[in-house]
């Protein structure tokens, strides 16, 4: 069963791992501070670690999630769709941001599967790739 909690300084080594596995090994200051300052997610079955997310609190306002990692070895189980129905649960405002490269397929195909529709561009972050911006409006209590 997936399990998502917000991470904790005992997970830094599985979220390194995971980053590392993924083709990030050069963002562990970047994990580390997130999990200092709890915006960080962990998904684990039991005592395996699947995937994380890190979110910023301020796009123009609004959360918005900067990472979405899943260890290749747990892709198309639902992991990253945990990660971030647990990250709307929890999340103070009536909108949820996020972005992706035009690139990446499998991330637009995630999002757009998850409710969230294109709000826009911006170019010139990646040469030749454009973040392509999604936003899910959350249905408040
Ligand atoms: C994108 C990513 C986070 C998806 O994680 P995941 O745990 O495999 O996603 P889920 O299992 O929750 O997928 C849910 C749905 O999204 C869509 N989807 C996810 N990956 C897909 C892929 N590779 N191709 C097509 N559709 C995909 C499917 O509709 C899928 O449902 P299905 O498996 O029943 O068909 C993962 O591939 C990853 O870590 N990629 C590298 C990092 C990255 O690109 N992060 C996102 C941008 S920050």
């Amino acid at each position: 069963m997936i399990v998502v909690e917000r991470a904790t300084e005992e997970d830094l080594l599985p979220l390194f791992e995971i980053d590392r596995a993924a083709g990030h090994p050069e963002r562990a200051a970047e994990l580390e501070e997130a999990v200092k300052t709890r915006r960080a997610y962990i998904a684990r079955d039991q005592d395996t670690h699947l995937g994380f997310a890190v979110i910023k609190r301020d796009f123009f306002g609004y959360p918005f999630i900067a990472l979405l990692v899943v260890h290749p070895d747990y892709r198309r189980r639902g992991v990253a769709s945990a990660l971030v129905a647990y990250i709307e649960k929890t999340c103070p405002a009536d909108r949820l941001f996020t972005s992706t490269n035009l690139s990446n397929q499998p991330a637009q195909a995630l999002f757009e599967r998850l409710g969230f529709s294109r709000s826009g561009i911006i170019e010139n972050l990646d040469d030749d790739d454009p973040e392509l911006i999604y936003v899910k409006r959350l249905k408040r209590d």
